[in-house]
């Protein structure tokens, strides 16, 4: 039975944990002070040795991300950490802002160094009222003792740490939508180019993180980038170190896990989630927050060819093979935040469709007209299928509209709202259309989560 590692979350047990005192009794900003010690190319090398995948659901590699910023230049650099966490299904990054907020505050100081900035955001949803009271006292112990402020740790290299209250949208957690907001307008996404690292935050470059890619920088100075990556079975694919699972819906443990990467999904649902309650069989498993589209459990890996990365699994059930960002994307889903919801055969597809549909329709930011008016539009097809109205001929219409958002957006906002309901098609469509022709009494008694 496998079970979780305590790396990242080595002080979550430990009684006052926020406190600077606890962090660096266990060798915190230790890695901070190694690292301007260091010249800044050091540091980003070992961070692209670390083979850290962006952990914030596009999964990025960090080290080439924090290349991309420039190395001279007239105007200021900034860090942007992206503590958003809208995606429904996703709440790891809090744990770390309430239990461990000193590690955070470490890794921007990295971070900083890494990127050239003095200054770093942590841009947090205005609903987390202790994640930011814990990062503002955490802010505060570290300008105390001088590990934030002109000099930290005696070195010429000034650095400080801010705390930035969103509204609560979820499209603020999209990059540019959170520089937007972080600058004070409306949270629409940007064009791109320019990227964030020719002109993010105030016109001036910027790199945005997501949290738990730069809480883990502390580990990666302190163990050494390739030593981080060897923790994952998969870093020969380029996906390194160990990260933060979720597992909500219907388990008997829900919650965040830290594990090596190379955890497959039945472990995260059995082993770190302690099972399906009694009586129920699993339908199916959204692997990384509502946008992926979700796996059953007789879905079985079709890779023939020996090139495919799928191939040493082929022929076995989709739920054992490692969770991955480049294995999840060849199985057609993502690995997205790894934080996992799961559905029991207690669960109405329908349902839960119609429920993801509701959420993206509240949440577009209406910038583009494929999402704003195609995710209504889903939601409105859904209305009807749910009110026992709905007719067969709407769902080749559903999916055509799905199909119609991807990749015609500036964001990828549209894909995230697109990609669960072309899943639902795909794995449900008996179900659906059972739901269909019996006005919805084939699920009479099923939840829609
Ligand atoms: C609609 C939408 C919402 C997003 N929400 C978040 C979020 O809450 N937190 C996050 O870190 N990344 C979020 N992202 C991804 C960010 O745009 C970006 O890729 C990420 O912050 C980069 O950090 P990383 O490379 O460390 O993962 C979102 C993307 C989209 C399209």
């Amino acid at each position: 039975m496998l079970k979780p590692v305590k790396i990242l979350t080595k002080n979550y047990d430990t009684p006052d944990s926020h406190k600077l005192q606890v962090y660096q009794s266990s060798g915190g900003y230790e890695a901070a002070r190694k690292a301007l010690g260091m010249t800044r190319d050091q540091v980003v090398d070992e961070v692209k040795k670390a083979n850290l995948r962006g952990r914030g659901g596009a999964g990025f590699p960090m080290g080439v991300k924090w290349g991309f910023m420039p190395k001279d230049g007239d105007k200021p650099s900034y860090l942007v950490i992206n503590a958003d966490e809208g995606e429904p299904g996703t709440f790891k990054d809090r744990t770390l802002m309430e239990r461990d907020p000193h590690r955070i505050i470490e890794g921007c100081i990295i971070g900083c160094y890494g990127v050239g900035a003095h200054t770093a955001y942590i841009y947090v949803r205005h609903e987390l009222h202790l994640s930011k009271e814990r990062l503002w006292g955490a802010i505060h112990e570290a300008r105390a003792q001088g590990f934030l402020g002109p000099k930290p740790f005696g070195v010429d290299y000034p650095v400080d740490v801010f705390v930035h209250t969103g509204a609560g949208a979820y499209i603020c957690g999209e990059e540019t939508a959170l520089l937007e907001s972080l600058e004070g307008s409306r949270g629409e996404p940007r064009l791109r180019p320019p990227f964030p690292a020719q002109r993010g935050a105030f016109g001036c470059p910027t790199t945005v993180n997501n949290l738990e890619s730069i809480a883990s920088c502390p580990t990666i100075l302190e163990m050494g980038g390739e030593q981080f990556s060897k923790l994952s079975s998969l870093h020969k694919f380029g996906d390194g170190g160990c990260r933060l699972y979720g597992v909500s819906g219907h388990v008997n443990k829900p919650g965040v896990y830290e594990a090596c990467i190379g955890v497959t999904l039945r472990e995260l649902i059995y082993d770190l989630g302690g099972g399906m309650p009694e009586g129920t069989n699993l339908l199916g498993v959204i692997p990384g927050g509502s946008s992926c589209p979700i796996i059953r459990p007789d879905d079985i890996v079709d890779a023939p060819d020996p090139k495919s990365i799928l191939h040493e699994w082929h022929g076995k059930p989709q739920l054992d093979v490692p969770i991955g960002v480049d294995t999840m994307r060849n199985l057609g889903t993502m690995a997205g935040t790894t934080c996992a919801i799961v559905l029991s055969d207690r669960a109405c597809p329908v349902l839960a469709m119609h429920n993801l549909a509701r959420f993206y329709r509240h949440e577009s930011c209406g910038q583009c007209t494929p999402c704003r008016e195609g995710t209504g539009w889903m939601l409105r097809i859904l209305d009807k299928i749910v009110q026992g109205k709905g007719s067969i001929e709407e769902l080749d219409m559903l999916h055509e509209i799905a199909s119609n958002i991807m990749g015609n957006t500036i964001c990828a906002f549209g894909e995230g709202a697109s990609m669960p309901m072309l899943g639902f098609l795909r794995k449900f469509r008996k179900e659906i259309e059972d739901y269909i022709r019996t006005g919805g009494s084939s699920s009479t008694g099923r939840l829609a989560l």
